[in-house]
């Protein structure tokens, strides 16, 4: 991002010059899907895609996001749709309320907060399953966070970011986007147990290349088949009498007698807790440099998310499986939600090239689709970048 550009949007929208620039990135999951609402444990990193603002406090209460990605032009009066008032803070619909929903939760939990004037921008593609709602609620997050003078707690801020997607926005996502935007750190993966919220930072191999194979396919109602995987964990954990699948081994599961339980939800308890098991393994072969076990680690977790969870489609296996034919490829996996959106690649850094044209050039043969392919670094959480 050029953040001279930024400024300069800035002083055209607002004849006056930015003050602030924040960034909060977007992430990829690397392993531990939908293991974050059963307390259990997740591997992110986040991507060098972000969300930026610059900004310039103001002393009315007034909040004004312009989205340089929605319109272009300079507006000759600004847009109702960007501009809230903290103090008469209403529900409305669209992108504005992830800011609202933000600047409520903050003031709940006692903040005073100032307003702003802002630009935002950003390169996280969205609906992909790449978090760029996490990313412009941290972004937004880190603004208040310099407009209002109080300290960058980013694990509380996840927190916050993530009550305000639940309760404002209506969607009751997990923990793991808001605390990968919030608390990465450069060229490491996030190790976080959703539990206790404890997070550890796991160096990345150098010699290896993490590659976003973006599908091009969006479900529909994924919303609504994430909140029927929710409850049938809810369900399976009523009938092993635990709080969260989280508390149940790989061993636990494997010798109860499980007649009784209903063979779908089986499958849905057996990915989460094969799951948590492979985040566990997998921190450890991260840190030992393990690279092929890794890779086998991502290829487990996707079989398991499409025979047990069931939240592949046609695309993400196609893709994945043109990503395991690569010999350079260490292992593969969907990312995310699920449901169509990116699936992830484990590579060795000097293929990288002839990898994606690889990769590419199948899924299109075998899919009739075009693949987006995003080749990331680790990157640092939400940050400030000028004061
Ligand atoms: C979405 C949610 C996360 C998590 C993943 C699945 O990204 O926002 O909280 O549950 O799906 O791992």
């Amino acid at each position: 991002m050029d953040t001279q550009d930024l400024r300069q949007s800035f002083a055209t929208y607002f004849n006056s010059e930015s003050e602030i620039i924040v960034r909060a990135p977007g992430r990829v999951n690397l392993i531990g899907e939908h293991t974050d609402y059963n307390e259990g444990f997740v591997l992110p990193m986040a991507i060098d895609r972000a969300v930026w603002l610059a900004l310039r406090p103001r002393t009315d209460g007034q909040v004004h996001i312009q989205s340089l990605d929605i319109s272009s032009a300079p507006p000759a009066d600004p847009k109702p749709d960007s501009i809230f008032y903290l103090h008469s803070l209403t529900k409305g619909k669209g992108w504005l309320e992830y800011p609202k929903g933000v600047a409520n939760e903050l003031m709940k939990a006692g903040y005073k907060l100032r307003g702003f004037d802002a630009v935002m921008t950003g390169d996280v593609p969205r609906g992909a399953g790449l978090s760029s709602s996490a990313a412009v609620e941290l972004a937004v997050a880190r603004a208040f966070a310099s407009v209002s003078n109080f300290e960058w707690d980013a694990p509380r801020m996840a927190g916050i970011a993530q009550k305000a997607e639940n309760e404002w926005v209506g969607v009751k996502c997990g923990i793991m986007d808001q605390m990968a935007s919030a608390a990465c750190r450069e060229g490491h993966a996030l190790f976080l147990d959703c539990r206790s919220l404890e997070i550890q930072h796991v160096p990345l191999p150098k010699e290896i290349s993490i590659v976003i194979l973006d599908t091009s396919t969006r479900r529909g109602l994924v919303e609504s088949a994430y909140n029927e995987r929710r409850s049938q964990c809810e369900e399976a954990a009523h009938w092993f009498g635990v709080k969260a699948l989280r508390d149940v081994s790989v061993e636990e599961f494997n010798n109860k007698n499980k007649d009784e339980l209903d063979a779908v939800v089986l499958k849905r308890a057996r990915h989460i807790i094969t799951e948590n098991a492979r985040v566990l393994e997998a921190v450890k072969v991260t840190g030992n440099g393990n690279v092929k076990r890794l890779g086998e680690l991502f290829s487990a977790s996707h079989d398991s998310l499409r025979d047990d969870f069931e939240v592949t489609n046609n695309a993400l296996d196609i893709m994945v499986a043109c990503a395991r034919e690569q010999e350079s490829c260490y292992g593969a996996r969907m990312t995310g939600a699920g449901f169509g959106g990116c699936a992830v690649a484990l590579m060795r850094q000097e293929n990288t090239a002839e990898f994606v044209h690889a990769v590419s050039t199948a899924y299109r043969h075998r899919s009739g689709l075009e693949a987006a392919v995003y080749i990331c670094k680790a990157s640092e959480g939400a940050s400030l970048i000028q004061e």
